[in-house]
């Protein structure tokens, strides 16, 4: 089948077969390897990316359901080679050790974000709860993505914005493959 789809701001025109996982799609067509599969059953949320700016674990989603939408992974955050805050703050505050379910947790936080831009311990508990960790004890996830929340409020300046241009892409060009 035929799809459309724009992937951390550049448009693909590809063909993909009806069964092909968007997780698949991106990983073994796209090269997005930042997007990894700790379970391929829904369960651990490591392959999370935003789907038309909302998060999915992209091993429960075709790459079909995804044509005409745009995809945003963990690749498509930074800008201009600054991280996006919420990536900074994992960093920061030591929110990883393997880091295999990284990108997933911080592609759900920003989702959680925009969702709620000031949340407690327990909303952002609830918030990444389908995404499992094996090594934190999570204590530093919390707390980067409330120090996240910190800097990207309303009227925290460049930050906010950046988080906002990170979600809306740029669309650089069109490729076939
Ligand atoms: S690989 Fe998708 S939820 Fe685990
Ligand atoms: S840092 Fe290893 S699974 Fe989360």
């Amino acid at each position: 089948m035929r799809i459309t789809v724009t992937v951390d701001g550049t448009t693909y025109l590809d063909e993909v077969e009806p069964r092909t996982l968007l997780v698949q799609y991106l990983r073994e067509r796209l090269g997005k390897v930042g997007t990894v599969v700790g379970c391929d059953t829904s369960n651990c949320g490591a392959c999370t990316v935003h789907l038309d700016g909302h998060s999915v674990k992209s091993c429960a989603v075709l790459a079909v359901q995804a044509d005409g939408c745009e995809v945003t992974t963990i690749e498509g955050l930074a800008r201009d080679g600054q991280l996006h805050p919420v990536q900074r703050a994992f960093h920061d505050n030591h929110a990883l050790q393997c880091g295999f379910c990284t990108p997933g947790m911080i592609m759900q936080s920003i989702d959680l974000l925009a969702e709620n831009s000031d949340p407690d311990e327990q909303a952002v508990r609830e918030g990444i709860e389908g995404n499992l960790c094996r090594c934190t004890g999570y204590q530093n996830i919390v707390r980067a993505v409330r120090d996240a929340a910190h800097e990207m409020r309303p009227g925290a300046g460049p930050e906010a914005e950046r988080m906002n241009e990170a979600e809306m892409g740029t669309q650089a060009g069109v490729r076939r493959s």
